[in-house]
């Protein structure tokens, strides 16, 4: 009977020609042995209070006794949610194709409630730390912790850390005896609190009312929680070393809380720290107001130069007014187009379809079909997906809305067959498979109001994905691809109602696909990989901020095996650098940064006995980094203008007076800044960078006006010597405008 079966199986096959139906070469499969780079990864956002008991004994710790809810109403205590229990639902998360779970911020919150009219509030979700060097009782110990890691490895499943260094817990400037008063705990021993903090540990500046004003988004209480000065020396040492004792457990990556309220300066020098012992990927939440955020050109230089990586809330908003609101596919077309040409690493944004912030994607439309092609699009867009906890069991409640606490609901189900479960299954074996989906570009070939037709491709590897997310039928005339000529089956084995597709001959990587019908509510998903390369093709790079002795992960294909002819460069003008090779597999290469790069924008190239691959930029710092805060008086400014700080190393930006004034989009190394001013402090200005230690600098402070005019100050260069390597002290210099 058999032979029969695969002999008519063949002749239909012949019929029809070849159908490229998988994904025939192994590519850069996710690893939890490689963390630098997410491209390939899908990750998946747990709030730990909030998914699986898995050890009852941590529900009513006795030290903080009284912040949990059995009856599970107050939503803003604890429920009991826990390590063990993220341990216990690894399998399930693995089925799934989930290779990296982000966990609730780790540490040791607040022990006593804070009351808010009447109600009390629990730090369940991580946000109210008092000791960042001691774990959180009610989600385990540091074993507990362990075993979760060591769980998550074993399923081949990443575990990053939510990571909160901005501030502490809810102060109230008026009553000092409010919940914790934002006391700050160092393994157990009280450091300060909000009202008694003689060294100046906490800025105290009332709380943040405008959201768009640098000065107030960086220096004032987020909410009511007691902001942190990270650049006292105290504190920036305190906020490395705790973050070192969890790192020291293999971490595999940081989210780093709200890094639209810490300085650039600051942010990137506590990154280069991170990143020049650890192997692992940073990405940041920096939270946009809508598509015209005042700060949105700070939050793109911020992800490309600070070595994090930030969530895309732009794309964010265009996948939920698109599929949840009902605006046209052209709102996600514009804000691909957009976000592709402002951020430099666009490939590294973490997108998603929603967080523990704003209403679940249910709430907002309760359509599992359009849940379904969010998800499809997430999935196959350029970053690293990150669901929302029970997205998959369609989990939402929508009391008043359905935002924050009510978008945190305990997951109620493990169902593994549900469509969005098989979804993301098989949308992750292709991702993982695929460099397409890792690093390849983005273009669309197909689009009105309600369809999007868009390939992705990286060389000759393709994926082309058609969504149609009205109840119609539409006629799919004039539609052109670069996958080869060819029928190619359904990624998505029809889950979504998808179907076979035949690409017909054409010219210039432009294949037609005759008319055809694409049906209502449907997503399909069809994808080719050629052979192996003969030459090296480059996709990935990371870090994207390195120096001398850090490993750099690269990734692509046809790296083939090493041997002699095997090197990568930096290359730097006309020079070019050889790296030490750390290891070298055909799809990823670990090298360190040779010494002798000069700082600076580098191009890393791959070169095999095949040929020499693309290169792709990574930014070589100097040496290691600290934190020096800028201070410039007397410089008075006329209406619209602003103060720049610029300089003669790459940290300074080699003298640049490029900036976004004038109406520039974001400008990759220009000047430094804006610096901030408040009533009070003007016409004195402050900016904290992060400069190369040990080393003498020149530099000036420049006036740009909003068309974009330059003004100098007058006079020589000012010159300052940064902080002696391995102080770990954060510096500051104050000079005068010199007119
Ligand atoms: C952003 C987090 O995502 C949010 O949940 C938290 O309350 C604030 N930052 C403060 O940590
Ligand atoms: C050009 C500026 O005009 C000058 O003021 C500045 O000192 C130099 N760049 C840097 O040497």
């Amino acid at each position: 009977m058999k032979p029969k079966v695969s002999l008519v199986l063949a002749a239909l096959f012949l019929s029809v020609g070849a159908i490229f139906a998988g994904t025939p070469t192994a590519t850069t499969a996710a690893s939890v042995d490689s963390n630098a780079s997410y491209k390939g990864d899908v990750c998946y956002q747990i709030v730990t209070d909030r998914f699986y008991d898995g050890d009852t004994t941590n529900n009513n710790p006795a030290q903080s006794a009284g912040l949990y809810d059995s009856s599970q109403s107050n939503w803003k205590l604890y429920w009991g949610g826990d390590w063990a229990g993220i341990q216990a639902k690894m399998a399930y998360l693995r089925d799934m194709g989930v290779t990296a779970v982000w966990i609730s911020p780790p540490v040791d919150n607040i022990d006593t409630a804070a009351v808010y009219n009447g109600v009390p509030n629990a730090g369940y979700h991580g946000y109210w730390a008092r000791d960042f060097k001691t774990p959180e009782e009610h989600f385990g110990s540091w074993s507990d912790f362990d075993n979760l890691i060591s769980a998550a490895h074993a399923n081949g499943i990443k575990v990053v850390i939510d990571w909160a260094p901005n501030h502490t817990s809810p102060a109230d400037v008026n009553n000092a005896s409010f919940a914790e008063d934002g006391a700050l705990y160092d393994a157990g021993n009280f450091v300060a609190s909000y009202s008694n903090d003689p060294n100046g540990y906490f800025h105290h500046n009332g709380g943040i009312t405008n959201w768009d004003d640098r000065y107030e988004t960086q220096y004032k209480n987020l909410a009511d929680l007691a902001d942190l000065e990270q650049t006292s020396p105290f504190v920036n040492q305190y906020l490395e070393d705790a973050l070192d004792l969890w790192l020291a457990k293999d971490v595999d990556g940081i989210r780093m809380d709200a890094v639209k309220h810490m300085t650039f300066g600051w942010q990137r020098a506590y990154n280069d720290n991170i990143l020049q012992d650890n192997d692992l990927y940073i990405f940041g939440e920096w939270y946009l107001g809508g598509y015209t955020d005042p700060l949105y050109d700070d939050n793109v230089r911020f992800a490309d130069e600070s070595g994090t990586a930030v969530l895309d809330f732009y794309l964010n908003r265009a996948i939920r007014d698109s599929f949840g609101y009902g605006q046209s596919m052209y709102t996600l077309d514009n804000a691909i187009t957009k976000t592709g040409g402002d951020y430099k690493y666009k490939e590294n944004l973490v997108t998603f379809i929603d967080n523990h912030d704003m209403p679940r994607f249910l709430s907002i439309n309760n359509d599992q079909g359009q849940l379904h092609l969010a998800l499809a699009f997430l999935m196959t867009v350029r970053g690293t997906p990150c669901l929302y906890y029970g997205t998959e069991q369609y989990l939402h409640n929508d009391t008043n809305g359905g935002g924050d606490p009510y978008n945190r609901p305990m997951m109620n189900s493990w169902n593994q067959s549900t469509t969005a479960y098989q979804l993301v299954n098989k949308l992750s074996a292709l991702k993982q498979n695929q460099p397409a989906l890792q690093y390849g570009d983005h273009q669309q070939r197909w689009i009105n109001d309600d369809v999007y037709i868009y390939e992705r491709q990286f060389y000759d590897n393709v994926v082309l994905v058609a969504i149609n997310k009205s109840a119609s039928w539409q006629n799919i005339t004039g539609l052109y691809t670069a996958l080869p000529p060819g029928t190619y089956s359904d990624q998505l084995n029809g889950l979504l109602g998808g179907h076979n597709i035949t690409v017909n001959n054409g010219s210039g990587g432009n294949n037609p696909i005759s008319s055809w019908w694409l049906g209502p509510g449907r997503a399909m998903v069809w994808s080719y990989n050629p052979p192996e390369p003969a030459a090296p093709q480059l996709g990935s790079a990371a870090p994207t901020l390195t120096r001398t002795g850090n490993t750099i992960t690269l990734e692509g294909l046809g790296f083939g095996t090493l041997n002699s002819n095997s090197r990568v460069y930096f290359k730097a003008g006309g020079s070019q650098y050889q790296a030490n090779i750390v290891s070298w597999e055909t799809h990823r290469i670990k090298a360190t940064v040779p010494a002798g790069v000069p700082s600076g924008l580098r191009q890393v190239q791959v070169v095999t006995g095949g040929g020499s691959s693309n290169t792709y930029d990574v930014m070589v710092l100097a040496n290691e980094q600290v934190p020096v805060t800028f201070q410039v008086n007397n410089a008075n400014t006329g209406w619209g203008e602003q103060v720049y700080l610029t300089g003669d190393a790459y940290e300074l930006s080699n003298w640049s007076t490029a900036t976004t004034s004038g109406g520039n989009n974001p400008v990759f190394g220009g000047a430094l800044g804006p610096a901030v001013t408040y009533s009070g402090f003007y016409p004195s200005w402050q900016l904290t960078t992060s400069l190369p230690c040990g080393t003498a600098v020149q530099f000036k402070f420049i006036k740009v006006d909003s068309s974009g005019n330059v003004t100098w100050e007058g006079g020589g260069n000012h010159s300052y010597t940064t902080p002696a390597c391995g102080s770990g002290a954060p510096g500051s210099v104050t000079v005068n405008w010199q007119n």
